[in-house]
């Protein structure tokens, strides 16, 4: 009789927790997670375990039949060799157990201790595994807060769980570069407010970008995006790590609205000075009105569209609004 894949996960899960007090090779797990400054404790609560450097450490513990066997490939978690049995595909890492936001273990991320590539190792597509829809840390953030008020997006699991370290235990990482329309959807049924907190790089600006193309048709009154930049080269584990929980705290506290975030980078990439070159540019954003619902916050944002890019007759302005209401 098969196994739930569910339970075999959990299972999976705890072997990997286990390790990391058991394994010969433990201590190289257990310094690096020191060396991220991360306690015990907060391991713990993220389930964080360790996986030694062999070709079938979880296999051998694990895939006593051959319906089991078929299971663990089918779940990701052991790769078919071509004329080898299946093989761990998880080897030498540190284990991140990915939970659905009911707790269930749905897949893993795996880090190198240390150099070495790929840097993380994730979980691949499975039946109970997908990757755009999930949001790493949920599961514990809704666990640790009884009224969640907001949630920090951020790229990595590392970011996760150094925040939490720090006390800031309210962040979700997005698993993958930029954040999905299905994940947006998901932050706005559980908080009103959302800040989005990428790594200060090209890439991370470039996440922060798309977020927000995303969120746009879920904006409405009485919810909040914000986005938070970070100095180049920075993430929000190595910030916190330096500045500590309240300077964190402050940063966020600041985060840059939904609005500034868009004329700022509108601006920026083509400075305005002439009317054409202005009128050019609120042609430019009108794709992204549209993209949005009628609210209070539409409106204000064409008012302020308007007023930035001096367009000072009202019958513009009209006009700019009755075209960002028509379908699209
Ligand atoms: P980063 O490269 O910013 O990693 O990727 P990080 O979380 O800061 O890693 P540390 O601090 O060196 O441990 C951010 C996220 O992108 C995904 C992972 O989810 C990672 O947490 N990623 C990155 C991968 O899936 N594979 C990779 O090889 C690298
Ligand atoms: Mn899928
Ligand atoms: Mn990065
Ligand atoms: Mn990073
Ligand atoms: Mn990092």
């Amino acid at each position: 009789q098969k196994q739930d894949d569910y339970q075999l996960m959990e299972n999976i899960s705890r072997f990997y927790q286990q390790q990391l007090k058991v394994a010969q090779d433990k201590n190289i797990a257990v310094d690096y997670l020191k060396s991220r400054g991360l306690s015990g404790q907060i391991a713990k609560s993220f389930g964080i375990g360790f996986i030694s450097d062999q070709w079938d450490g979880m296999m051998k513990a694990f895939a006593n039949n051959r319906n089991v066997t078929q299971q663990l490939v089918d779940l990701g978690m052991a790769i078919p060799g071509e004329r080898k049995q299946p093989y761990d595909r998880f080897r030498g890492r540190i284990m991140f157990p990915i939970r659905d936001k009911r707790g269930r273990v749905i897949g893993f991320g795996g880090r190198v201790i240390g150099d070495g590539t790929p840097k993380y190792l994730n979980s691949p597509e499975t039946r109970i595994y997908h990757k755009g829809q999930e949001l790493y840390g949920l599961y514990e953030a809704k666990l640790a807060n009884k009224q969640l008020q907001r949630l920090v997006v951020v790229e990595g699991y590392m970011d996760v769980v150094a925040l939490a370290q720090h006390g800031i235990n309210y962040a979700v990482a997005s698993l993958g570069t930029s954040t999905t329309p299905e994940q947006l959807q998901t932050l706005y049924r559980t908080v009103k407010e959302v800040i989005c907190c990428y790594d200060g790089d090209r890439a991370g600006r470039d996440a922060a970008w798309r977020a927000m193309e995303n969120a746009l048709p879920l904006v409405q009154d009485g919810i909040s995006l914000k986005f938070v930049f970070l100095p180049d080269g920075e993430d929000p584990d190595s910030l916190v790590r330096q500045q500590g929980q309240q300077a964190f705290e402050q940063i966020l506290q600041q985060a840059t609205p939904l609005s500034q975030f868009i004329f700022d980078k509108f601006l920026e990439d083509n400075p305005a000075n002439s009317h054409e070159e202005k009128a050019a540019l609120v042609d430019q954003l009108q794709p992204l009105l549209n993209k949005m619902p009628d609210s209070i916050i539409k409106n204000s944002l064409i008012e302020e569209m308007a007023s930035r890019f001096s367009i000072t007759s009202e019958k513009r302005l009209i006009e700019l609004q009755k075209r960002s209401q028509q379908p699209t």
